[in-house]
């Protein structure tokens, strides 16, 4: 087990709020003085646009920039020209359907596969593809574990496939999928695979090159790093001929009146001013992380979740909705108190400085394959301790005797 005391002494926000049992990291991690400091020095020592100014102060700008572009390189075994810094998931996985739409040969017919447990944000965009374009989209099912049917998978998946799209980890059950196996998929049905890595990445050490994935994104904010900044990784090869779908300044070779002609790097997608600081931000929290070491934050997460799932499993009236293998579970126990709303439930686990998630998690198909219309979300991170899991307890005991 990580020391969470010393850990917590990292994070302003347990200082200002001592008693807090921050429980939500799957919705928003909190920020280490680290990656503040990290993004003070921009605002207070080289402020500056990037990629415009021969100045001195914007190239150190653009220097820190381009770093923290590297870093996010090493960090996902990938190559600095191989990162797109995006505001987050969601306009990567937008910005990239709109480009995979404009890139490849679609016709109508062609299918996309995706799974029922997707998050709205990976979801939507592709539900839109297929309906502009006369797409087939199909999901895989779960499990009675609520694990993937890769069975079933290996059925959906044909020649007719033109894109597969999947969460690497739940953000409702903690599951984390097979991406080799879905790799090899996609391979042999020569689609394009995309992976929703915004609940793994920061939590677990990730190659992009090991799970053979085309296209990866996630969201600096669910890894200790500032909202408003994330990323789109695509392979080499696949972003050499994918088109931009957003336009504007810093993402051209030459413009005239009636046309543009488009840089060839990652600039192509990386239109108007960026989220300087966030990438800046973003890379301490890298930093910070990788001191740490992701496998020993992905092992002290495993054991917190495994106290969490036993704790809850001795409960009566609690019903669990997650991965019930700690070692498949990236650190997320959802659950219902019998007869009593997740909302309230929520609420009273707040009144006792208890933060979690209630609600349909921003994925109701998911819910509707469960029976449910919302869970209650207990999500883990480095900074948590069996004590949270003690306090998250003792909330679910109030709620009860509450409601009884
Ligand atoms: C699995 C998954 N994908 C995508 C997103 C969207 O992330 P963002 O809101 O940072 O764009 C989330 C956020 O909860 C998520 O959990």
């Amino acid at each position: 087990m990580l020391d969470t005391a010393t850990i917590k002494k990292d994070f302003p926000i347990f200082e200002s709020s001592p008693a807090l049992a921050y429980l939500d990291s799957a919705s928003t991690s909190q920020t280490p003085l680290l990656g503040l400091t990290a993004m003070d020095e921009y605002y207070t020592k080289y402020r500056a646009n990037i990629h415009r100014g021969v100045y001195e102060l914007s190239e150190i700008a653009t220097d820190k920039y381009e770093q923290a572009r590297e870093t996010l390189a090493r960090f996902l075994s990938a190559e600095s020209e191989e990162i797109v810094f995006t505001s987050g998931s969601t306009l990567a996985s937008n910005m990239l359907v709109y480009s995979l739409e404009k890139t490849l040969p679609l016709e109508k017919g062609d299918e996309i596969v995706t799974t029922i447990m997707e998050h709205h944000s990976n979801l939507i965009p592709l539900q839109e593809l297929a309906s502009r374009r006369g797409l087939t989209l199909k999901h895989i099912p779960l499990t009675e574990d609520v694990d993937l049917d890769y069975e079933k998978a290996r059925e959906l998946i044909t020649s007719k496939t033109k894109i597969i799209s999947v969460t690497l980890a739940s953000n409702v059950l903690g599951t984390i999928n097979d991406i080799k196996r879905l790799s090899e998929l996609a391979k042999e049905a020569g689609a394009i695979l995309i992976v929703d890595a915004a609940q793994a990445v920061g939590h677990m050490p990730i190659s992009v090159r090991e799970l053979g994935c085309d296209f990866l994104f996630f969201s600096g904010h669910k890894m200790c790093g500032p909202t408003g900044i994330g990323v789109l990784y695509g392979k080499k090869e696949r972003l050499a001929s994918l088109k931009p779908s957003l336009f504007g300044g810093s993402m051209v070779e030459r413009v005239d009146t009636h046309t543009a002609e488009f840089a060839s790097t990652v600039a192509r997608f990386e239109a108007g001013t960026q989220n300087i600081a966030g990438a800046i931000g973003l890379a301490a929290a890298i930093e910070y992380l990788s001191r740490i070491g992701l496998s020993n934050i992905e092992h002290h997460v495993r054991d917190v979740t495994e106290y969490a799932l036993s704790q809850l499993r001795s409960i009566k009236g609690v019903t669990l909705y997650c991965a019930g293998d700690p070692r498949k579970n990236a650190g997320i126990v959802s659950f219902l108190v019998e007869g009593i709303h997740p909302h309230d439930v929520a609420e009273i686990f707040s009144r006792g400085q208890v933060a979690v998630r209630s609600g349909h998690h921003c994925a109701q198909p998911l819910m509707g394959a469960l029976g449910v219309t919302a869970l209650v979300r207990a999500s883990f991170y480095l900074y948590n301790s069996k004590e949270d899991v003690d306090k998250l307890v003792l909330g679910i005991k109030k709620a009860q005797s509450i409601f009884a």
